[in-house]
């Protein structure tokens, strides 16, 4: 099996994942694309979604699939059972490193509604360390020099991320050299730096439950 077979297949095992009658969280990205298309089989199994980019939700509505505002989820008083979702990178506590579209942002809000993060993954995805994936950053633009040069200090190279500007308007930095040994410590920190939108480290939202794509395959990986 390829790549994209492995994609189509956790894409297709996530629906498992997907309660009746519920709203869910919806990520982004070339593996969500493959739950996007597999969830519109039994669309008229959930009430809606809440999408992370625009680009998802464009996908979403494009099948039929109602989209719903997070603020309308929130004033509600709702959570969503579920969030769904691809990753760059995931080791073996379900902490991720996420970003490679630039949806970073909305991902880890749409994340921080639900009760749980399922992780759909092809098995190249799996790491001991994070770090290997240069790390996605989001940063207000005028902060961007000034945030390169903090990733300096501790032994990273950032580069700004060339004519990509986030669907919230701001820049994407690629940070490579670190070894995120301290997923949890590295994503506090960094969110402290002024400038810094959203870190693409995933600790405090890690992953739950990973459906790994394998040539065997659906391997499930539950983190305690
Ligand atoms: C989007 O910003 C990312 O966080 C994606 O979830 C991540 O890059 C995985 O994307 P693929 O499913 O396309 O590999």
């Amino acid at each position: 099996m390829n790549q994209d077979e492995l994609k189509a297949l956790v894409g297709r095992a996530a629906i498992e994942y997907v309660p009746e009658g519920s709203i869910i969280g919806v990520g982004t990205g070339s593996t969500v694309n493959c739950f996007i298309d597999a969830l519109a089989d039994v669309k008229r199994r959930i009430r809606g979604a809440v999408s992370s980019s625009n680009a998802s939700t464009e996908r979403l509505k494009r099948h039929g699939i109602a989209v719903l505002e997070a603020a309308d989820v929130v004033a509600q008083g709702a959570r969503l059972p579920v969030y769904i979702d691809g990753a760059d990178e995931i080791d073996g506590r379900g902490c991720m490193v996420k970003g490679g579209g630039a949806a970073l942002t909305r991902e880890k809000i749409v994340a921080d509604l639900a009760e749980r993060f399922v992780c759909i993954a092809d098995a190249s995805k799996r790491v001991d360390v994070l770090g290997r994936f240069p790390l996605p950053v989001e940063v207000i633009p005028m902060a961007a020099a000034q945030v390169a040069k903090r990733f300096e200090a501790i032994g990273g190279q950032a580069l700004l991320r060339a004519g990509v500007v986030t669907d919230n308007g701001n820049a994407i930095l690629d940070v490579r050299g670190l070894a995120i040994a301290d997923p949890l410590a590295m994503e506090t920190e960094i969110n402290q730096w002024p400038g810094v939108v959203t870190v693409g480290i995933f600790a405090r939202h890690r992953a739950s439950v990973c459906l790994l794509g394998t040539p065997e395959g659906v391997q499930t990986l539950n983190f305690a």
